[in-house]
């Protein structure tokens, strides 16, 4: 019994050091966070303003997801390209849109904001996909045929390339998830079809090459639609300047865009009537931008004409942007202070990119660089 006893007691006072112990050991040497929490990658296409659809549709979403993911949120400035540009205006829209993350709630500090260009594996591994791709999985992309058609002669090959890029972009950093929009879908199933090719062709079976990633497409249907029409996805590639609000409008051009937007004649003002999508967009725009429960929102407008409710509208939104425009012309006008942010982006970025590249090129039996 004595000797039982004493045995228990050994056993205490040893699972009590070891756990003063760990309690030591990770107040002196915190993990970081890629090492505990699971990390999402996403981006954002460097072409003309940011507007609503780009807040409340994505970047809102990440800065939820900072506290529970290592994120890693680049300015896409390769796709950028894609269409024509001008090239007096590239770099600073990389700076402009870089400001816009932060000023809606990026925290460099969380997360890891960079620069595609300046990451020279992304051209790199397009490169090597590209020669693993077949031809009719790029042909069937619909966003290619939707643009492709806008552009008429002028097609590129980079644009019909766009998804091979967007596949290196994700599977150089080894995402869990990759948060987009509902009609990004098919690019990430193209980015898994390519990453389970290469592991399939070049991989051994128990060590795959390329992590496979899923995509986080958020079900609460938080689709912002055009102010010109309900029924298509608000735009920068939209002639209409009316159709969407850009983060940066004053209060002024936010009134003008709302008082102008596409309306219907009935009476009350209701959620999720397919006859209705203008009713409907105009309702979750307001619901996204007052914080507002839909039930909530959808109580509060039942009996509302537009007279009534577009003022509502532009007043929530003038409110919502103001804090978000404030910040946003600070970051403008510090060059210096964005300029740290990306480099130091850039480099721990770079680190694992560089990782990712080096190990393709290594199954695809490259000699080692010298
Ligand atoms: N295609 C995305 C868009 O329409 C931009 C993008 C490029 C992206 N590469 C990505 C998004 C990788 C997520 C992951 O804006």
């Amino acid at each position: 019994m004595a000797a039982a006893a004493s045995q228990i007691s050994i056993s205490e006072t040893f699972d009590s050091l070891i756990r003063s112990l760990a309690v030591a050991i990770t107040a002196r040497f915190p993990l970081s966070p890629s090492m505990t929490k699971k990390r999402i990658l996403s981006g954002i296409q460097t072409t003309g303003n940011l507007h609503l659809g780009n807040y409340l549709g994505a970047i809102r979403n990440w800065v939820e997801l900072q506290d529970d993911y290592d994120c890693f949120l680049f300015l896409a400035d390769l796709h950028a390209i894609t269409v024509p540009h001008d090239p007096k205006l590239l770099a600073d829209n990389t700076y402009k849109v870089a400001a816009a993350y932060l000023a809606c709630g990026i925290d460099p500090e969380r997360s890891t904001v960079f620069v595609q260009s300046h990451i020279s594996a992304h051209s790199e591994l397009a490169w090597l996909f590209n020669c693993i791709t077949p031809l009719n999985w790029l042909e069937r992309m619909i966003q290619f045929k939707e643009k492709a058609v806008k552009q008429g002669e002028n097609v590129s090959v980079g644009l019909l390339d766009y998804p091979v890029l967007q596949s290196a972009d994700i599977l150089l950093y080894e995402p869990d998830v990759v948060p987009v929009g509902e009609d990004q879908k098919q690019h990430i199933e193209l980015t898994r079809d390519i990453a389970v090719r290469l592991n399939h062709q070049f991989g051994r079976k128990k060590e795959p090459v390329l992590k496979v990633p899923d995509a986080l497409i958020r079900s609460d249907g938080a689709r912002v639609m055009s102010l010109t029409d309900g029924t298509k996805k608000m735009s920068k590639s939209d002639p209409s300047e009316l159709s969407r609000i850009e983060i940066g409008d004053t209060p002024e051009l936010i009134k003008k865009k709302i008082k102008k937007c596409k309306t219907d004649p009935m009476r009350g003002l209701e959620f999720d009537n397919p006859e209705r999508p203008e009713c409907n967009n105009l309702l979750t725009l307001y619901m996204l931008l007052s914080g507002k429960e839909k039930a909530a929102v959808a109580a509060e407008c039942a009996d509302m004409g537009w007279g009534q409710f577009k003022p509502l509208l532009t007043e929530t939104a003038i409110a919502a942007l103001q804090p978000i425009q404030e910040k946003y012309q600070t970051l403008m006008d510090d060059r210096t202070y964005l300029e740290s942010v990306l480099k130091q982006g850039n480099e721990k970025a770079t680190l694992i990119a560089n990782k990712t590249l080096a190990k393709v090129k290594q199954v695809l039996g490259y000699a080692k660089p010298l």
